[in-house]
């Protein structure tokens, strides 16, 4: 009899006849102790709170997919915002006339229920309704697709880039920032507000996904294959430039994916154009600088380019020889160029300065756990890095160019 509980719960319904249904409800109700059930609605209970209290949590504004700032986010927000309305009033609506009946046209028990055997004009109506719904929910979908599939055709000074997803970080390369200038970068995109840019996503390893959701929904970055997407920042949605706007990988992608962020700056088309100009190698040097840059050539310039854009033979090299694996080999690393103009170090994860600069090179898996920096670089090999403290200090002047 231990077992009456579950057997209860799998019987058919309607096999009793309702007189022995009320009667063994009495009896169901003195057999299963109250105590058995309780914990179960709490636990229920339990997690809707919780569930509430999560999603309560998402809304911290900074990857916020309800505050669009450009025509690609906003379509998509729309889109989402018709479809979800249109499905909430369906619900509300069948949900419903489905109570409705049941209240209405319930019978007591005993009372033989009528039988009804199809309804034509309530059939049709029912059809018709949620394939107009279906088909012009669809077709308005597809519409919208196509148009934020690629940057309008007005747009004629468009800015190409291609973007690279590595574990855990994001690069950056300028096909032409302007006056015909190559630019690579990481995990900083620069752009100037008003002007359409196309993303070729790609990935060196795993599966990636690009997102920045104030901009654009996100996009598999796949290795081996090109997918595309464009974005633009529209001025009259940003209260005051510069502007940045906050991204994030959204593929889990490894162990460090969830610190696998970035940001894109928004600049005024004068502030762009000075970046473009100044990106380059710091120059002049001091002396300690100086000592830092050659700290720099010897220990970390087979993985990290600071004179430029980074050269596709010799990414291809570090690609190779990654993906080969081993410890201390040359590794796709972010391009430092730019490094002094940037704001956050480790793929976004802590604001640029000396203090958060000298904890990552001194021990990098104290910001992120697992990166292939501290993987590696030989310097890491022996557990503490192998630089002296001045060594660091240099690397450090050399790195902010003598902030
Ligand atoms: Cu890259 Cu998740």
């Amino acid at each position: 009899m231990g077992f009456m509980p579950f057997k209860r719960a799998s019987a058919p319904v309607g096999v009793d006849s309702p007189s022995d249904t009320t009667d063994r409800h009495a009896s169901d109700t003195a057999s299963i102790a109250p105590s058995k059930w309780r914990p179960n609605r709490a636990i229920i209970f339990g997690l809707l709170i919780a569930i509430l209290l999560l999603v309560v949590g998402c809304s911290t504004g900074k990857q916020s997919t309800w505050e669009a700032v450009g025509p690609v986010a906003e379509k998509q927000l729309q889109l989402f915002n018709v479809l979800l309305w249109v499905m909430v009033a369906v619900f509300v609506g069948v949900e419903g006339l489905m109570l409705y009946a049941i209240i209405r046209f319930r019978k007591k028990p005993g009372v033989e229920p009528s039988r009804t055997h199809g309804n034509l004009p309530l059939e049709i109506t029912w059809t018709i309704i949620p394939t107009i719904l279906v088909l012009g929910l669809g077709i308005w979908s597809v519409i919208a697709l196509f148009e934020i599939d690629q940057p309008p055709s007005e747009d004629t000074n468009v800015i190409e880039v291609n973007v690279t997803g590595h574990q855990w970080w994001f690069e950056f390369e300028y096909i032409d920032a302007g006056g015909g200038k190559r630019i690579t970068t990481a995990n900083e995109l620069r752009i100037p507000v008003d002007r359409s840019i196309k993303l070729n996503l790609y990935s060196d390893d795993v599966i990636h996904s690009f997102w920045v959701p104030k901009l654009a929904g996100k996009l598999d970055m796949v290795p081996t294959h090109r997918n595309e997407m464009w974005f633009k920042a529209d001025s009259t949605k940003i209260d005051t430039l510069p502007a940045t706007f906050y991204g994030q990988c959204a593929e889990l992608c490894g162990v460090s994916h969830a610190l696998m962020r970035f940001r894109v700056k928004v600049l005024s088309e004068a502030d762009y154009d000075s970046w473009v100009d100044n990106y380059g190698p710091p120059q002049p040097l001091t002396e300690m600088a100086e000592a830092g840059q050659n700290t720099f050539t010897i220990n970390c310039s087979l993985c990290h380019t600071i004179n430029g854009p980074d050269d596709p033979l010799a990414s291809k090299s570090k690609l190779d020889s990654f993906m080969a694996g081993g410890d201390v080999t040359a590794v796709p690393a972010p391009n430092l160029t730019d490094l002094r103009t940037r704001q956050t170090i480790g793929a976004g994860l802590a604001d640029l300065n000396s203090e958060t600069l000298r904890a990552w090179i001194n021990n990098p898996s104290d910001l992120k756990e697992v990166n292939h920096m501290s993987g590696r670089a030989f310097i890491y090999q022996d557990g503490d890095v192998t630089l002296s403290d001045e060594d660091v200090e240099g690397l450090i002047a050399y790195l902010l160019q003598l902030q």
